[in-house]
């Protein structure tokens, strides 16, 4: 089942149920650590990655099982943190475990999480902020050890808005010694979503939301039940197909106010859109307009998540287009794959690409590198004319649900095999 099969130019047409977010369960199942106790967490989406992070939590001593479409994290039995196991090599976001392991046994052994095709993704910001809390850590053989003989709070500044450095800092800092202020914070709606969970089991955090987050330490913190909000990026990735294929579809239960980004664009692109607490309603246009330029963002700018989707779509716009990746370093894997299709796009240099877009796409077979560049190659496989072939799925399958089902509920032609 590592392949996808898609016979394209067909409009999604109707409705779709939005899954959980992939990126605030893996904080918040690594927060469930700090507890001791039970946690019930809600709308957890059956991806892979999720699935890798359940059996981590069981390595280190937590009862883990799945109730309906949530997760229930038995904290009290942790033992200490060797984490070294093929689960770590392969995902980044194991790399939470840190400041949540550093916070429940004040230790951490694990392998380099791994980096993928998108960039080195270095750890500089995770140990340059914690050695400020107190810890010391020795690389070695491939392996990470940290220990924090007294975790302490700091005032510590980030050069840059790093999601999974501020995930850290925030799950060593309600269990350090003392408060800590964490300027230059990433805002990602993912971000807020852990704070919620840690407020519910009584942490004290100011600032959610904004760059400047003040988190109370030592303060017992205790099992709760938490939902995880819809996952913005699969909404978004649904949305921008719609936008590419022409269609008109529904999403239910959309995050709409973390998605403003992403609507904006959708707007830019010729979609009309109708956006309700339910969710969001879009009819895309006869062939989407050329943007002059997009442009990757920390939250709230547009996502570097749904830039290779949005690159996909532009691919068949009414003019150029300018694609600016301006969060990881090599995140154009997907072109050489669209030119497949029969895309015009030229690498103008390491952080831009020209689209010229051309009538139609063909069906082609394509091979995905990374999670979202696959999904972009989902989507074109739905706006080219033909059959395309999509291998390489098991790296969508980290991210997405169903994608096949649920692009099947729009109307799609489309197959995993
Ligand atoms: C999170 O990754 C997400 N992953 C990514 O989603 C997302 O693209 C990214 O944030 C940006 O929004 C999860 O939440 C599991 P960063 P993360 O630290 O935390 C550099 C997906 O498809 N950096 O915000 O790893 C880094 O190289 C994934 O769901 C350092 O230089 O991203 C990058 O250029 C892909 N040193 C930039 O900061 C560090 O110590 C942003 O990285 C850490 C990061």
């Amino acid at each position: 089942m590592d392949s996808i099969h898609i016979w394209g130019g067909v409009a999604l047409q109707g409705e779709v149920c939005i899954q959980g977010s992939k990126n605030a369960t893996l904080p918040i199942l690594a927060a469930t650590l700090l507890t001791g106790e039970c946690s019930y967490i809600g709308n957890c989406p059956r991806i892979s990655d999720v699935y890798a992070m359940t059996s981590l939590l069981q390595s280190l001593g937590c009862i883990v099982s799945w109730q309906e479409n949530g997760i229930l994290v038995d904290s009290s039995r942790v033992k200490r943190g060797d984490m070294c196991s093929e689960a770590v090599r392969g995902m980044r976001s194991s790399l939470c475990l840190l400041g949540a392991m550093l916070g429940r046994c004040g230790e951490v052994v694990m392998e380099h999480p791994g980096g993928c095709v998108i960039g080195s993704r270095p750890i500089d910001l995770h140990i340059s902020a914690l050695e400020q809390m107190g810890v010391e850590f020795q690389e070695e053989a491939g392996l990470l050890k940290a220990f924090a003989p007294r975790l302490h709070g700091a005032r510590i500044r980030l050069p840059k808005p790093s999601v999974g450095a501020t995930e850290n800092i925030i799950l060593a800092g309600v269990m350090a010694e003392g408060d800590t202020v964490l300027e230059g914070a990433a805002r990602e709606p993912e971000v807020t979503a852990l704070c919620r969970y840690l407020q519910g089991c009584g942490a004290c955090i100011e600032g959610i939301g904004t760059e400047c987050l003040g988190i109370r330490g030592g303060r017992k913190l205790y099992g709760t039940d938490f939902r995880v909000p819809a996952d913005r990026i699969v909404a978004g990735t649904y949305l921008l197909a719609c936008i590419g294929t022409g269609g008109s579809i529904f999403l239910e239960n959309a995050p709409r106010e973390e998605m403003k980004a992403v609507t904006d664009l959708a707007r830019r692109m010729g979609g009309k859109l109708c956006i309700s607490e339910k969710g969001i309603y879009v009819q895309g246009p006869d062939r989407p307009r050329a943007v002059e330029c997009i442009r990757t963002e920390p939250y709230p700018g547009f996502p570097t998540d749904l830039q290779s989707v949005a690159l996909a779509v532009e691919t068949v716009g009414d003019g150029d287009t300018v694609i600016e990746e301006r969060i990881f370093e090599n995140r154009f894997r997907v072109v050489e794959e669209l030119r497949r299709m029969g895309a015009c796009i030229e690498q103008t240099d390491e952080a831009r690409v020209l689209v010229r877009g051309v009538p139609v796409l063909h069906g082609a077979c394509t091979e995905a590198k990374e999670l979202r560049g696959g999904a972009a190659l989902v989507a074109a496989g739905l706006m080219a004319r033909g059959k395309s072939c999509v291998s390489g799925c098991l790296y969508i399958y980290r991210g997405y649900e169903n994608i096949c089902r649920d692009f099947r509920e729009l109307g799609a032609r489309i197959i995993s095999v």
